[in-house]
């Protein structure tokens, strides 16, 4: 019986799990999580840390992330002036990040889509990613995505999505 409420209850993504019911979450990983403007966040100390640098290589700040979740979304909900005009649909190039080589590496190769937009991309270099295409792993803990010196909008000139 418990093995089906828990199926019922649980969406598994590799190595850790989201409910699907918000009554049911303190049964998932209840060590891990802490709720941060209503959404699950890693305990202090638990989650994957991610350092944002500016253009010049000064530390904006450093911040815990849980797997799964994209630098993009990260960056937003801890008030990282990273744009994302296009909200991760692939359709800009404001989320531009450069990460270290040795972390660039870790990752999957960019999609053409991804390549596209990286083309228009201020400021790129060899390691630049979209940031929304960045999902985070464990074998990401302690990335640092320093922002471009600008960015190209090609989506919507001068207009920043808000936070959801
Ligand atoms: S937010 Fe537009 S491509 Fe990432």
């Amino acid at each position: 019986m418990y093995a089906n409420v828990f199926k019922r209850s649980y969406i598994w993504n590799d190595e850790f799990c989201v409910s699907t019911r918000p009554a049911a979450r303190s049964a998932c990983q209840p060590e891990r999580l802490v709720t941060r403007h209503g959404i699950e966040r890693p305990a202090p100390g638990t989650g994957i840390k991610v350092h944002f640098k500016d253009s010049k290589g000064a530390h904006i700040k450093t911040v815990e992330a849980n797997e799964g979740d994209n630098i993009l979304e990260v960056a937003h909900e801890h008030d990282v002036d990273l744009e994302g005009a296009c909200e991760g649909s692939v359709a800009c190039s404001t989320c531009h990040v450069i990460l270290p080589v040795e972390f660039y590496n870790q990752l999957p190769e960019p999609e053409d889509d991804e390549n596209d937009m990286l083309d228009m991309a201020f400021g790129l270099t060899d390691t630049s990613r979209l940031g929304c295409q960045v999902k985070l792993t464990r074998a990401l803990d302690g990335i640092t995505a320093t922002l471009p010196a600008a960015t190209r909008n090609m989506f919507v000139d001068g207009v920043k999505p808000t936070k959801h």
